[in-house]
């Protein structure tokens, strides 16, 4: 089966790509290089033995989009492509809406042109805003969102729950990712953040290497077991065996999928600085700051829905999360570039 991958040279399409070839499935990649290194081909190519057919280009291109549906018989569609860092979004908003938003409607009309009908989306608890309470299941309102990253997001959810709505015979999956941290067992591949990195695994990875002075923590105040905020962090390994799960249980069923992608566990920053330093095995310089603006205190998934439907579980624990994530910054202080 051939699907198309946008955004499959990134960190979670990367990963993404080489489980789909262990498990039979080719990916035909589509990505602009905007946010990845070319060099991360060659690495799926060493880990799988095969090496994926790879477009560079960008999705909002209609004609070089409907040139890549022409040339294969695509099963399905996932797609990562976009743009994803939240501060940036609310400076740039025009461009995080024709990135994320128009990107999404140009792809799904090539879609519909080429007679493909199956798509799973890439999207993200941030369409939950400040939930009410904690876990939070697939049933909670979604659209208070604080940022244009957040509402492009969403917009993209509803845009595609309409097509659906038009075209009941389409199968559209939207996957709502919690906090996808880690990195490739093999230390071969992992995240590579250009700058200075947003989230806090990748900072916390930069401490640990010496590229970074020390962490600053976003609050010691908010109503959690340690006054630091709580995340469901995800290993990007099993996020991306849920992507393969949802394609084989319901990527060819007519039907509008909605599934959190979490463990069900919370974790404070605290907590993941401990683990970071036991997997590093050296303690970690930190200091408390202020809260981050449009931070929320606690979120984690209810993972029910995923277990039930897709027969997929989270398995690897934050222990896994930071010696994976360990692995890959230690061989590859600089990312990609490294090697
Ligand atoms: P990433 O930036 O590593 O990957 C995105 C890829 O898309 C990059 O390789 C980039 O070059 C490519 N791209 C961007 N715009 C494009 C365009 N117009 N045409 C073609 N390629 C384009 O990000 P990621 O962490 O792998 O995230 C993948 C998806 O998951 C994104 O849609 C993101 O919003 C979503 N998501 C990520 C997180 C997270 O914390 N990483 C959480 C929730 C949701
Ligand atoms: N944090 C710090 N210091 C840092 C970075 C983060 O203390 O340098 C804290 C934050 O305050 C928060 C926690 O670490 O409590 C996690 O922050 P991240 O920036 O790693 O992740 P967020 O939960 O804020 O957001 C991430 C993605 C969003 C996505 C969301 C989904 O960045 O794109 O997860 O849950 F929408």
């Amino acid at each position: 089966m051939k699907v198309l991958v946008t955004g499959g040279m990134g960190y979670i399409g990367s990963h993404t790509c080489v489980q789909m070839l262990e498990a039979g499935i080719e990916p035909i990649i589509v990505d602009n290089l905007f946010n990845a290194k070319e060099a991360v081909l060659g690495r799926i190519e060493a880990l799988t033995g095969k090496a994926p057919l790879f477009y560079h280009g960008d999705i909002r291109d209609e004609a070089f989009l409907d040139s890549v549906f022409s040339a294969h018989d695509i099963a399905a569609v996932i797609h990562f492509a976009g743009l994803k860092a939240v501060g940036e979004s609310v400076s740039k908003p025009l461009e995080y809406y024709d990135n994320n938003v128009n990107g999404s409607l140009v792809l799904a009309r090539c879609m519909e042109k080429a007679g493909v009908k199956s798509i799973v989306f890439s999207s993200s608890a941030t369409v939950y805003g400040d939930p009410a309470s904690v876990p939070i299941t697939e049933s909670f309102p979604t659209g208070a969102t604080t940022n244009p990253y957040g509402r492009s997001k969403y917009m993209v959810e509803q845009c595609l729950s309409d097509l659906f709505v038009a075209q009941s015979d389409w199968s559209i999956t939207l996957l709502r990712y919690f906090n996808p941290v880690g990195a490739h067992p093999s230390g071969t591949m992992g995240e590579d953040p250009q700058g200075i990195p947003n989230n806090l695994m990748p900072f916390i990875a930069q401490v640990a290497v010496g590229r970074r002075e020390k962490l600053s923590i976003f609050g010691d105040d908010y109503s959690t077991h340690d006054g630091t905020g709580v995340r469901d962090y995800i290993h990007v390994m099993d996020l991306a065996d849920g992507h393969i799960a949802a394609l084989n249980a319901v990527g060819s069923k007519a039907g509008l999928h909605i599934y959190n992608l979490g463990t069900g566990t919370g974790s404070s920053v605290l907590d993941m600085v401990e683990a970071f330093s036991a997997a590093c095995g050296t303690s970690l310089p930190y200091e408390i700051c202020p809260r981050r603006a449009g931070d929320i205190a606690q979120c984690w998934a209810a993972t029910e829905k995923a277990e039930r439907e897709l027969g997929w579980k989270a398995t690897r624990n934050v222990a896994e999360m930071s010696a994976d994530t360990w692995k890959w910054q230690s061989n590859n202080p600089n990312g990609y570039t490294s090697v």
